[in-house]
């Protein structure tokens, strides 16, 4: 089984203002508003900014492999420890979420992933839930057809054998093979629902580069449904930018953004 080494993405811009954007952004209102925005309002700006785009429906990024060494993780660690689990019983699926999965990048990623794990360990299969708020994004989700640029960081045998390329030259896109398309199962969820209408335990969780939109207590109302819906030795992957170390949770921390249900 391959490595999951490509290249890291350095995208903190969609979580937090950078520095030299909010200095172009303060001179810019400050030329045409004639306000003064300091240092000590960046955050308010990031807040104002994040509000806006929401407001906007601005299509927050996503990236195949977006983060990798999540799912190296997964592949290496994750997996296998599931498998072990669940060894004698009787269930041999990988139940897997994909919780905000944007336009599909990221369950996309994860059938790759697990389609080829599960070819080098007989009698196992998985399933993928790929939820979201916005209609939109699950429709491209659907479509599953993505620009030939974005597809860079997804390793080149996986490329080959999971891409389709458009029969004419001229047309940059790629498709998702159907044998993945059928594993990925896309449905509308508002994270923020008092309850999910989720049956069966789910064995890995991935809601990744959203909880940052929400407040503390948002996010450990959140955080605790994940544990209701994973299954004992269940793990849960969050974004780069957030943490669950300031949050009231029962999650075992496991490495950076990566924390197990115990079981
Ligand atoms: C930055 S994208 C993250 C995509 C992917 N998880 C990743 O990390 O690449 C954030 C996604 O969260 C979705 N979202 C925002 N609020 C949500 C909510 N309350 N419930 C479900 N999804 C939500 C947005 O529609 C968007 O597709």
């Amino acid at each position: 089984m391959m490595g999951y080494s490509a290249c890291e993405d350095a995208e903190h811009g969609d979580a937090h203002l950078s520095d030299k954007d909010f200095r172009r952004l303060s001179e810019w209102i400050h030329a045409n508003i004639g306000v003064c925005m300091g240092p000590e309002k960046k955050t308010l700006m990031e807040g104002r900014v994040k509000k806006r785009m929401r407001h906007l429906k601005i299509p927050p990024k996503t990236d195949f492999f977006r983060e990798p060494a999540h799912f190296e993780y997964l592949n290496r660690t994750a997996l296998p420890r599931l498998a072990d689990r669940n060894g004698s019983g009787s269930r041999n699926t990988f139940r897997i979420w994909s919780a905000a999965c944007s336009t599909g990048e990221e369950p996309y990623t994860l059938a790759m992933v697990l389609q080829e794990y599960v070819e080098g360990t007989s009698g196992w299969d998985y399933t993928i839930l790929a939820t979201d708020i916005s209609g939109t994004v699950l429709e491209k989700a659907g479509q599953a057809v993505y620009q030939d640029e974005t597809i860079l960081a997804i390793p080149l045998p996986l490329r080959k054998k999971y891409l389709l390329k458009s029969r004419d030259p001229q047309n940059s896109i790629v498709r998702i093979v159907p044998e993945l398309r059928a594993k990925v199962k896309l449905r509308r969820l508002n994270l923020i629902a008092d309850s999910y209408d989720i049956s069966g335990e789910m064995d890995v969780i991935f809601c990744r580069n959203v909880m940052i939109y929400f407040d503390r207590a948002t996010q450990e109302k959140l955080i605790r449904k994940f544990y209701q819906h994973l299954s004992p030795g269940g793990y849960l992957f969050i974004g780069h930018a957030e943490s669950l170390s300031n949050l009231k949770t029962p999650f075992v921390y496991m490495a950076p953004t990566i924390y197990r249900k115990d079981g």
